[in-house]
């Protein structure tokens, strides 16, 4: 009677056990179709590493602003079975023949534009060998499975977007430079009107080699020589060599931990996993939750000003420079980066040590997957700026990147966005510029959370504040509805989109010392989405700035 009295309390007292596979799949994009062509892999039954290679393939057809096959990215990996989690690292590479200053004039000076318009500012494309390796090694279907979505779109065409024609009037030269790239992007070399059936028969066929072949449908033979002559005669520095000599890397995920949250999130040559991870370190040294906005904010500031100095001086691609990971992401380093840090008024930045800051684009994708068996994709992708260098090598339709530009073309100097950058990432040969794209994996005792966005070097501080959202309880909408702001050492300033603050939280704010600036250019584009294992329901959400779906079944 006493052991089944003991065994009766036991039960009922054990709270629920989490969930171990989630009722229903998700998928959040930033293009309907991409988030379709995902889900349609699903039902085929693919896991969702198809589903993340059928998605990058779709964007790169649907969304040329953000990213595609000419571009790079990183795909941060959970697989179900065994907990295994990895980064594929498909960041661009520098051409072999590259030049530390090779953006510059005669006098030294950095030349407007030439690292962001034209063939000579694309990096070696990592997204083609990333598409290859996942279906490889972490896939279940063959890739002309995977590719048929993207396929049917590139060659019956779909209908362009009020964003799309934003975008392609922001990079109106950029695109007319290029008579392949306006023959395809634009109509009668101008925006196309709204509705504007895109077709692109030779992206069509570009995909139709690697479903064949594989990475060396686009590395090798025909396509590449495609490639090459119509780079170099656009004035460009590739080579068969750069080519067939990319390789994607498998790196470890860097991983940290904020008031009982695991987080996992992009190794270098992304700086976002070490710049959050060390934002919320000194972050956890306060009870954030019990302060006004004001003071929150501030704190946020301080840690975003310090982590993103770090991140200045010391970041790069850890095959060519020693990145400091372990130091600089120590929660006992970043006691020494508080004790630094005054409630009561802003730090200057010029009064810290060292004086660079980094640039990184304002365009790129980012899409979460998680299937019913509880495998993970987050994945950021980039061509770099809206429709990259706007140069697409003739018979290839595919549209090449201006990754080269978040190397710092002279260290010190500022670039094109009025930012300066580091040693540690200056151009050399097959280097990898640094980026900010940070997938994210967020796991706590009750729930999971994939997230990540575009949106330049202001991505660490977004995924920062979704974060902090989640450990308040919150769900994927409010993470990808709040209101933004960022700060990122230098300029010494606050940016923030109207609204963010109340005219009285921004007086406070600049009492303390702090400078605001309201930025109204498109802030960010979240895909998120939240396995509750405490409850076993699924839950998941596109920013409402962008035009992306997200979706559970
Ligand atoms: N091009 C955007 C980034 O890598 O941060």
């Amino acid at each position: 009677m006493k052991r089944w009295f003991l065994l009766c309390l036991l039960v009922l007292c054990e709270p629920a056990l989490a969930a171990t596979t989630p009722p229903a799949a998700a998928i959040a994009t930033a293009h309907p179709l991409a988030t379709e062509a995902g889900h349609e892999i699903l039902a085929a039954g693919g896991n969702a590493f198809d589903a993340a290679v059928a998605i990058t393939a779709t964007l790169a057809v649907v969304e040329p602003t953000g990213s595609g096959l000419g571009g790079g990215g990183f795909w941060l990996l959970h697989r179900a079975k065994n907990g295994y989690q990895t980064m594929l690292d498909g960041r661009e590479r520098a051409p072999l023949a590259a030049k530390r200053d090779m953006y510059l004039d005669a006098k030294g000076e950095v030349i407007p534009n030439l690292s962001v318009d034209g063939a000579l500012a694309a990096g070696i494309p990592g997204i083609p060998a990333g598409i290859a390796h996942l279906a490889a090694h972490y896939g279940k279907l063959p890739l002309r499975k995977t590719l048929a979505p993207a396929i049917r779109h590139a060659r019956n065409g779909f209908a362009i977007s009020e964003s799309y024609r934003r975008m392609a009037q922001f990079r109106l030269e950029a695109l007319r430079a290029s008579t392949s790239a306006a023959s395809i992007f634009l109509h009668e070399n101008d925006v196309p009107p709204l509705g504007h059936l895109l077709k692109q028969p030779d992206l069509a066929d570009t995909l139709e080699a690697i479903a064949k072949q594989g990475a060396a449908g686009f590395y090798n033979g025909a396509l590449a020589d495609k490639l090459i002559k119509g780079v170099r005669r656009a004035g460009g520095i590739w080579t068969h060599k750069d080519l067939t000599s990319y390789r994607l890397s498998e790196r470890q995920p860097l991983q940290g931990t904020y008031r009982g949250i695991r987080i996992t999130s992009a190794a270098p040559p992304s700086s976002g996993g070490i710049a959050l991870i060390s934002a919320l370190n000194i972050l956890a040294g306060y009870d954030l939750k019990a302060l006004e906005p004001v003071a929150r904010a501030h704190l946020i500031t301080e840690a975003l000003r310090r982590a993103y100095r770090d991140r200045a001086i010391y970041l790069g691609d850890p095959d060519q420079v020693a990145v400091p990971v372990a130091r600089l992401t120590a929660p006992l380093y970043a006691d020494g980066l508080r004790a630094s840090l005054r409630t009561d008024r802003a730090t200057p930045s010029n009064t810290l040590p060292g004086n660079a800051t980094l640039s990184a684009g304002n365009d790129t994708t980012h899409f979460s997957v998680l299937d019913k068996q509880g495998n993970r994709v987050a994945a950021t992708l980039s061509i770099n700026f809206p429709f990259g260098s706007g140069f697409v090598a003739p018979g290839t339709g595919v549209l090449l990147n201006d990754e080269m530009d978040d190397f710092s073309a002279k260290p010190g100097v500022p670039n094109v966005y009025g930012l300066v950058g580091g040693e540690a990432n200056a151009i050399a040969p097959g280097k990898r510029p640094l980026s900010s794209m940070s997938p994210t994996f967020l796991e706590s005792k009750n729930g999971v959370a994939i997230l990540g966005t575009p949106g330049g070097s202001r991505i660490i501080s977004m995924v920062l504040l979704s974060t902090l959202d989640f450990a308040a309880g919150n769900n994927p909408a409010s993470w990808v509805g709040l209101k933004r702001f960022h700060h990122q050492f230098l300029p010494d300033v606050i940016q923030h989109e109207p609204g963010t603050f109340s005219a009285e939280q921004a007086a406070s704010l600049t009492q303390l010392g702090h400078t605001l600036k309201e930025v109204t250019d498109p802030y960010g584009n979240m895909q998120a989405i939240l396995w509750d294992r405490k409850n076993n329901k699924v839950k998941a959400a596109s920013d409402p700035r962008g035009e992306g779906t997200a979706t559970v079944r």
